[in-house]
């Protein structure tokens, strides 16, 4: 086998994965990918553009499985079906591409977008058992489009799309939140400044030893929110019982995973919980998802919109965006370091 893989894809038929893939027993997966569970809250959005009792009843479910999960389903969002599928065939076509296409938008070396064999955390040994393609789509000015993948043609066109609609869908969701939080509806929106958007499009190939590698590693997501879209393979996992149990996210057709983020967490002061999860890998099916991240503008200032009576500020001195970032991997960094050395 190739030491250094060009892509992942090829490795779906070896009979082994490679060191650099293989993670410490802690971290390996404990629930089966295909182990659905139905926890975690699958809410229903119809009546949310009322004005009265059935947009109230929409609002208190969603309220309530931030504070009790920080993730949960959406379904009747609104988003058209066709949209949902034309962006999923066309991400699996572009993943079927040969190694050479897909490298030709390789965003190492610091490129804003395109696409990655593995992502990992820099300075981290161990790599995820998925290639990504990233577009940084909102703020618009911003928007690099050399960076955007031109093959399969349509692609970009319906990424564009894709991402407005999440955007949108995305907004309402904090408009609830912010509501919750006793705020005026702006309120969260507002608080990212100039709300960034990134879509990461996650590819999972088949794996030949899935029990010793995940496809993307436990974390909480650092922005605002994040809506996510799964295909009906199944491999997201959350936590229950304060981290302590594992549980597959059973696949929806058409449905949003929400889940919040630090950010998210940090604003309602705690209240709302940023959701725990990973992604497993399996030997049978290769997966796609699609992750779209609402994060703050860089330079948004991250502090507890409101702070409720009896409680201690989560944060005692407000800080940017990116200095919230920039403490979370070095914190991430300094824990695999430790496990390192305690090896
Ligand atoms: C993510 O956490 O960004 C992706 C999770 C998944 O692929 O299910
Ligand atoms: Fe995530």
């Amino acid at each position: 086998m190739d030491a250094a893989p060009k892509t992942l894809t090829g490795l779906a038929e070896e009979k082994t994965v490679e060191a650099s893939f293989i993670r410490d027993e802690d971290e390996r997966p404990k629930v089966a990918y295909n182990q659905f569970s139905d926890d975690i809250p699958v809410i229903s959005l119809a009546g949310m553009e009322d004005d009265g009792e059935k947009r109230a009843a929409v609002c208190r479910r969603i309220v309530q499985a931030c504070e009790d999960w920080g993730i949960f389903q959406v379904v009747d969002h609104g988003i058209d079906a066709k949209l949902i599928s034309d962006m999923t065939l066309l991400a699996r076509e572009f993943f079927s591409l040969p190694p050479d296409e897909k490298l030709r938008f390789d965003m190492s070396g610091g490129k804003k977008g395109g696409f990655i064999v593995s992502s990992h955390l820099q300075g981290e040994a161990v790599q995820d058992w998925r290639e990504i393609v990233t577009y940084f789509s909102y703020p618009i000015r911003k928007r690099d489009y050399s960076l955007w993948p031109d093959k399969p043609a349509a692609w970009r066109a319906v990424t564009e799309e894709y991402s407005e609609k999440v955007m949108g869908l995305g907004c309402k969701l904090l408009e609830v939140l912010s509501e919750a939080m006793g705020l005026e509806k702006e309120a969260l929106t507002k608080a990212c400044v100039d709300m960034d958007q990134k879509v990461v499009v996650n590819f999972y190939p088949k794996c030949p030893q899935p029990d010793l590698t995940l496809g993307l590693k436990r974390h909480t997501d650092p922005g605002t929110i994040t809506l996510l879209l799964q295909d009906q393979v199944g491999g997201l996992q959350a936590t229950r019982d304060n981290g302590n149990t594992w549980i597959t996210v059973q696949p929806i057709q058409g449905a949003f995973v929400v889940n919040l983020g630090d950010h998210g967490h940090f604003l309602s002061n705690g209240r709302f919980k940023n959701a725990d999860h990973q992604a497993v890998v399996n030997s049978n099916s290769s997966r796609l998802s699609i992750a779209t991240f609402q994060n703050p503008a860089p330079e948004a200032t991250v502090y507890p919109l409101k702070i409720r009576d009896g409680e201690k500020p989560v944060l005692e001195e407000p800080i940017t965006f990116t200095e919230m970032y920039r403490r979370k991997m070095s914190k991430d960094l300094e824990l695999s370091r430790m496990k390192k050395l305690a090896k």
